[in-house]
């Protein structure tokens, strides 16, 4: 345990209160990969995590200090709330991280929407977090910021806490000099993630990308690739990689929970024939995803296959997501489109090739659909890591399916031996490499997610955390001398 004194720091809170239409106060809990994954672990470290407070209820549970002991059901943590108006959220969250850093990392240049004042919201809440940190943060403290909304929070922090433990994961993946230099505001925003004591990837090709920057920005910098240190203006930063994990104990407790009887209602309820082939994608709505690339690819799969008409339902789970921008917009609709377009072709009177389900699912469902499910699609046309990959293995505790990985995930690195690589794009190799999975015989498909198995049970959250976790106390003991 590097320290009795954690501060974690992400935009996305854990958990959100809200008011239902009874006017009772409830919780829920945001989608995306990086809350769900971070929350187990904080809540063995305890300490106090630092993030928006977007939910209409929000305020009326907090102390005067802005603070709720969370899980409700179980507290072992504190969460600060940080407030912010409708301007910043505009600004910082739909604007700048939403349009320019999220397609700039994934490499969609000409996705990115770039403008000033943007830029200043974004300096300014990242400020405002900094602050907030700032305020209980010692020397013996421990700052772990996440993700891609604090590209300038260390460095506030720093200059108000120069003896802190600064650190920060990256979960999104960090694009090649050629693409980062279309940032504008590039210097600025790699100073403030040099502040950073220790800065975390989840594979080594964005760490390279990240130093390539940092050697093209800065004459004044010494960039050592061999031990991935940066020495810059009397500071040190450590890149590293940790490819993230998931709660592999939990995720099998809720597969194994969801009994054949829960099973089969479910499936009813969503229209699925439980006693078809299964596919399953399960995806926030984001043009990253590789969405319609999948629907291209199944509807080839029924053109090409007529003998699985019928037999083969791929359900697609999809969460809303960041949907006022209008690229969320524009892909939604292609979404739409193309399910329409596919039940129209081949949907029978009892059968549907593809059934989106829009509604939150419980973890035990959710788990369960993975757990019942003969194939997986997950084909990102980029991505940091891709959490759905690795929680459809740990969920594998029956009948063992077939992982279909794009190969322009990061998971890919960890996982591409044992999955099926689809180039996303390869509409015609896609359709393929479905039929191969849907036809796979059992000893081959045991002993490939024998082996996924394997690969993410070694590498499991708690496994992260440590990793993280010792690094740091390694930059501190290097630190103290
Ligand atoms: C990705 C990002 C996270 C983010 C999540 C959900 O996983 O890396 O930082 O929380 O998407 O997106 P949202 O914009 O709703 O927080």
């Amino acid at each position: 345990r590097v320290t009795d004194d954690l501060f974690v720091v992400s935009n996305r809170q854990p958990y959100r209160h809200r008011y239902d239409e009874a006017g009772n106060v409830v919780t829920d809990r945001p989608v995306g990969g990086l809350t769900a994954g971070l929350d187990p672990v904080v809540q063995r470290v305890d300490g106090t995590w630092v993030a928006w407070g977007d939910g209409d209820a929000d305020r009326a549970v907090v102390d005067g200090d802005d603070c709720v002991r969370v899980p409700p059901d179980d507290p072992s943590y504190t969460l600060r709330r940080v407030w912010l108006d409708d301007e910043d959220v505009e600004g910082y969250y739909y604007g700048f991280a939403n349009q320019v850093l999220w397609p700039l990392s994934h490499g969609l240049v000409e996705t990115m929407a770039y403008d000033d004042d943007h830029w200043a919201q974004y300096r300014a809440v990242n400020e405002t977090f900094a602050d907030a940190v700032a305020e209980g943060v010692g020397p013996d403290s421990v700052v772990w910021f996440q993700d891609y909304h604090f590209g300038l929070a260390p460095r506030h922090v720093r200059e108000q806490a120069p003896d802190a433990t600064l650190l920060q994961f990256w979960h999104i993946p960090w694009p090649d000099w050629e693409t980062f230099r279309a940032c504008p505001v590039r210097e600025a925003l790699l100073d403030g993630l040099l502040a950073n004591d220790l800065l975390g990837f989840h594979v080594p090709r964005y760490c390279e990308a990240f130093l390539d920057c940092v050697a093209a920005c800065f004459d004044d910098a010494t960039v050592d690739d061999r031990t991935g240190e940066v020495h810059r203006d009397g500071e040190t930063t450590r890149v590293r990689a940790f490819p993230m994990g998931v709660d592999v104990d939990t995720i099998e407790a809720e597969a194994d929970a969801c009994t054949d009887e829960e099973w089969t209602d479910f499936a009813r309820e969503i229209g699925v024939d439980p006693d078809v082939t299964l596919s399953v994608g399960v995806d926030r709505l984001d043009y990253t995803k590789g969405i319609p690339e999948r629907l291209d690819a199944l509807e080839r799969f029924f053109e090409d296959n007529p003998e699985w008409r019928g037999e083969l339902t791929h359900v697609q789970k999809l969460s809303e997501s960041r949907s006022r921008i209008p690229a969320y917009g524009d892909v939604a609709d292609r979404v739409e489109e193309a399910i329409e377009r596919i039940n129209d072709r081949f949907g029978t009177d009892d059968w549907r090739p593809v059934v989106r389900v829009d509604s939150h699912l419980s973890t035990t469902r959710l788990y369960g659909l993975y757990r019942h499910a003969d194939i997986a699609i997950v084909s990102p046309i980029r991505d940091g890591m891709n959490l759905v990959a690795k929680e459809y293995i740990a969920a594998q505790t029956g009948d063992p399916g077939v992982l279909l990985l794009s190969e322009l995930a990061g998971a890919e690195d960890e996982l591409g031996e044992f999955a099926l690589s689809i180039a996303p794009y390869d509409t015609a190799s896609f359709a393929e490499h479905i039929e191969t999975a849907v036809t796979m015989p059992e000893e081959d498909r045991r002993e490939r997610m024998a082996n996924l198995r394997a690969a993410v049970a070694a590498n499991d959250i708690e496994q992260w955390m440590s990793d993280i976790f010792g690094e740091a106390q390694a930059v501190r003991q290097a630190h103290d001398r």
